[in-house]
């Protein structure tokens, strides 16, 4: 058995159609699967992608495989096949008995027998997998693997579009309208985001987390809870996984029957997979939840007149780490000096300084502003030592007009420094009035106005933990400070 040259170009032409499409993600994916499974003569395809944190991988679309077994949740990436975080192929013979599936009984169900797993990879970094699945027993020929290999290096760029795609997405949120008429419906296959929840309660708790930025997925999994024989007798599928707290929330009411029935599974699910964190939560448990994360009415910090929230501490982190890494790589070798301007950096400055793996010593200046529009720059505090022939790197919160900046970097090249560069975790394009250089940039924000994670309106909200949009009726005058 083996597909011809033919084949193979006629399903890559096809599947570059299908990125080049403006379906949604899942769609394009379902898409991609059926052909690339049609075209090595396989039963079934998933594409996978991995969280940042590479620590699980999430259905991104499918094809030829059961609800059942889509539904077996977020895979672990360290258990399930972790060679593909190295980059490698993988080959498994015999799914029901290989140690390297992590749901044997399952695949047993669903008559899979053999799994070829390929990584997606962005510049060399695993970011998913295309898994295909066959119901006899079969072995790969070189010629599938290379086609496969290119499927998987259409699916990167799928990936990548895909994150524009949510960025833009954000933007509709502001408009239900556009929001309503961009809207395509899900296959019936969908685990990350529904068009209709089971209970309004369910789609209130996925607009809060929503607000906070707070990854979930809805019905993730389902659990085995009981076997009659071989086959499944009984299963349960929590409301939510929050995968940034590794956390499945099942919601519910105080209706007694309901609850006594909840208690029961969850009780037997614990015993079953000691090892899944779960929780029933009503209202009240899931704000004071929110709470212990600093978040929500209930939580210590400001956040009434946040408009929204444009990036959560989860994912500030995960950009802190990837920015740290680009400037380790790049300064190999050398010692930084790192420089801030108080007070909005102090933040990111912490959290990046604790990431970066060469040597580093750092600084602080302070500044004021003057003049009618506040915008003429004074040192109110300089640098405690010489920067002259060292390697900086000046860590910005915040670049908006770049005239604070500008002038800082004016100041600073007055001293002769072997490089001079500059890291901002926030780029204000939109504002811009001079062009100066940005080495690093965290994200690009809208033109509007952000507090929290450091950055102030008039000296508050800088202990919030993610940064938001303040409510624009309660920006006055836009001083910088
Ligand atoms: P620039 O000189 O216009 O680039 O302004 C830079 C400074 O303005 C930053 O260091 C911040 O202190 C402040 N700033 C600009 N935009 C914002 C914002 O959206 N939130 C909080 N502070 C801001």
């Amino acid at each position: 058995m083996g597909s011809s040259r033919g084949t193979y170009y006629s399903a890559l032409k096809q599947i570059n159609r299908f990125a080049n499409s403006p379906l949604s993600l899942r769609r394009v994916c379902n898409s991609v699967a059926k052909s690339a499974a049609t075209a090595v003569q396989a039963n079934g395809c998933r594409i996978l992608c991995l969280n940042p944190r590479k620590e699980y991988l999430i259905t991104s679309g499918a094809y030829g495989l059961s609800d059942l077994y889509l539904k077996k949740g977020p895979l672990d990436v360290h258990r399930s096949l972790p060679d593909i975080l190295d980059g490698k192929v993988v080959f498994i013979a015999d799914a029901t008995k290989d140690r390297r599936v992590q749901y044997p009984q399952i695949a047993r169900e669903q008559g899979i027998s053999s799994i070829l797993g390929i990584p997606i990879l962005d510049r060399g970094d695993a970011i998913g997998e295309i898994r295909i699945y066959t119901r006899e027993p079969r072995q790969f020929s070189e010629a599938d693997k290379s086609f496969l290999l290119s499927v998987a290096d259409i699916c990167a760029v799928i990936f990548e579009g895909a994150e524009l795609h949510q960025l833009l997405e954000q933007d509709y949120k502001v408009s239900d309208k556009r929001r309503k008429s961009s809207r395509v419906s899900p296959l019936p296959t969908t685990t990350l985001r529904p068009t209709t929840f089971a209970h309004p309660s369910e789609e209130d708790f996925a607009k809060l987390l929503d607000f906070y930025c707070i990854e979930w997925l809805y019905e993730p999994r389902s659990f085995p809870l009981r076997w009659d024989g071989d086959k499944i007798a009984e299963m349960f599928t929590p409301d939510f996984y929050l995968p940034e707290l590794d956390l499945y929330v099942e919601l519910t009411t105080l209706k007694q029957n309901l609850l006594t029935e909840k208690n029961r599974k969850l009780r037997r699910l614990r015993e079953l997979y000691p090892e899944v964190n779960i929780r029933l939560l009503n209202k009240n448990d899931f704000l004071k939840l929110l709470a212990k994360y600093g978040y929500g009415p209930l939580g210590e910090a400001k956040v009434e007149g946040v408009d929204r929230v444009l990036y959560s501490h989860a994912k500030i982190q995960r950009r802190v780490r990837t920015l740290a890494r680009h400037i380790s790589r790049d300064y190999a070798g050398q010692q930084l000096v790192l420089i801030g301007i108080l007070k909005g950096v102090v933040c990111f400055m912490a959290d990046l300084m604790q990431n970066l793996s060469i040597p580093v010593t750092m600084d602080f200046m302070a500044i004021s502003y003057y003049g009618g529009d506040g915008q003429v720059v004074k040192i109110t505090r300089d640098l405690d030592s010489s920067i002259t022939g060292q390697h900086v790197l000046m860590v910005e919160d915040i670049v908006d007009t770049g005239m604070t900046l500008n002038y800082i970097l004016n100041h600073l090249s007055a001293h002769n420094p072997a490089s001079l560069r500059v890291c901002t975790l926030l780029d204000k394009r939109a504002r811009r009035l001079i062009n100066v250089p940005l080495n690093y940039i965290g994200f690009d924000v809208p033109d509007e106005f952000v507090v929290g994670y450091g950055l102030d309106y008039k000296g508050q909200y800088r202990n919030l933990p993610f940064v938001g949009i303040l409510h624009p009726e309660l920006i006055k005058d836009r001083k910088p400070g």
